[in-house]
């Protein structure tokens, strides 16, 4: 038998009731404001060397480092999903990496043997090319150093010659990491100079000197080597406004979209940039932000599967275009293409 409970007398309400488009799953379905799909999802790699190569990446459980081949079967399994594009890193060899980070523009570098492997056997997927110089500089910084200073315009030199090969190669959109003074426009003008006017650019527009990056430098290999911190030239954690400047900047100076990064923790300044610019935003869910949930899942703190469609549609909820996230291939799996 059921208990009998009194009710209290909710004449107050006048009939506003929220609840009531919540009951069934018909009715929620009906009244929810977002939709997250695979075509809101960009699938980060990192490159290796070598042949049927795969190897673990202590903090990013369920990640893993591919060789090229590899890569390209990971594209095709993301492109079968519904992913619209994928952003590549490389690990480069400790041999290649030095001070001036010439690695950088040698046309035959892992990221573009990725770039061009990936271009040929699966064209239907967009290829993102990171460029910055930690992941070919021997000191972990993502700009060329001289006495302890992060140089801006030496870097942004490297960068176009960087971003060039990448684009011979097969990358279909660049996307400065640095956080450098006027890479875009460097960036803008060189390629359509080369004549690839059709090569869009993706600024990191609102990168935060973040500690959620972690993961991600171990992944490249850029982390123990790491020298200092990126604070003259990623942002302060404490700003807005600034993030806003920097992106009003990258747009005026061509960037065909921006990135706010990290995500979770910045989702207010992916909702203030979607209500000041209408440009696409992407924002990327790095490193450590996965880490936690794999890790907090793995602990059996939370529901793995759940916590990361929740934390994709706060993206969507944001106003986010589209997320950078590892979870990308799973999750565009799991939605159906
Ligand atoms: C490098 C770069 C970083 C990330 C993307 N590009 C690391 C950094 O700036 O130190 C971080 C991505 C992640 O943590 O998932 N310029």
């Amino acid at each position: 038998m059921a208990e009998q409970w009194d009710k209290h007398d909710m004449s107050f309400l006048d009939g506003r009731r929220l609840r009531r488009p919540r009951r069934t799953a018909w009715s929620r379905a009906m009244v929810r404001e977002t939709v997250l799909t695979s075509a809101d999802l960009i699938w980060p790699l990192f490159v290796i060397e070598g042949q049927n190569e795969k190897t673990q990446i202590r903090t990013m459980p369920g990640v893993e480092r591919l060789s090229v081949d590899l890569c390209v079967q990971a594209a095709k399994a993301a492109r079968d999903a519904g992913i619209p594009a994928l952003a590549l890193f490389p690990n480069t060899p400790d041999h290649l990496r030095s001070e001036s980070a010439e690695e950088a523009y040698n046309p035959d570098n892992l990221m573009c043997r990725a770039l061009s492997a990936i271009k040929d056997a699966v064209p239907e997927i967009g290829l993102i090319a990171d460029v910055a110089l930690d992941e070919y500089s021997a000191n972990g910084q993502d700009g060329l150093v001289r006495d302890g200073e992060i140089l801006n315009d030496e870097t942004i030199a490297v960068m176009v010659r960087s971003a060039l090969v990448q684009t011979r190669a097969g990358a279909d959109i660049i996307a400065p990491s640095d956080m450098m003074d006027g890479r875009v426009a460097a960036l803008r003008a060189a390629l359509d100079q080369e004549g690839f006017e059709q090569t869009q650019i993706m600024a990191y527009a609102a990168k935060y000197a973040s500690y959620f990056y972690g993961p991600f430098r171990e992944a490249v290999g850029s982390g123990n080597r790491l020298v200092g911190d990126k604070r003259t030239y990623q942002m302060d954690y404490a700003n807005s406004d600034e993030a806003m400047r920097e992106i009003e900047q990258d747009l005026a100076e061509g960037a065909d979209s921006v990135m706010v990064k990290p995500g979770l923790p910045y989702l207010d300044i992916v909702r203030r940039a979607k209500s000041e610019f209408n440009v696409p935003i992407y924002a990327y869910q790095v490193s450590g932000e996965y880490a936690m949930i794999e890790m907090a899942a793995a602990a059996g703190a939370i529901d793995r599967k759940g916590a990361i469609l929740e934390s994709l549609y706060a993206f969507k909820r944001a106003g986010a275009n589209g997320v950078l996230s590892y979870f990308a291939l799973e999750v565009a799996r799991d939605l159906g293409a």
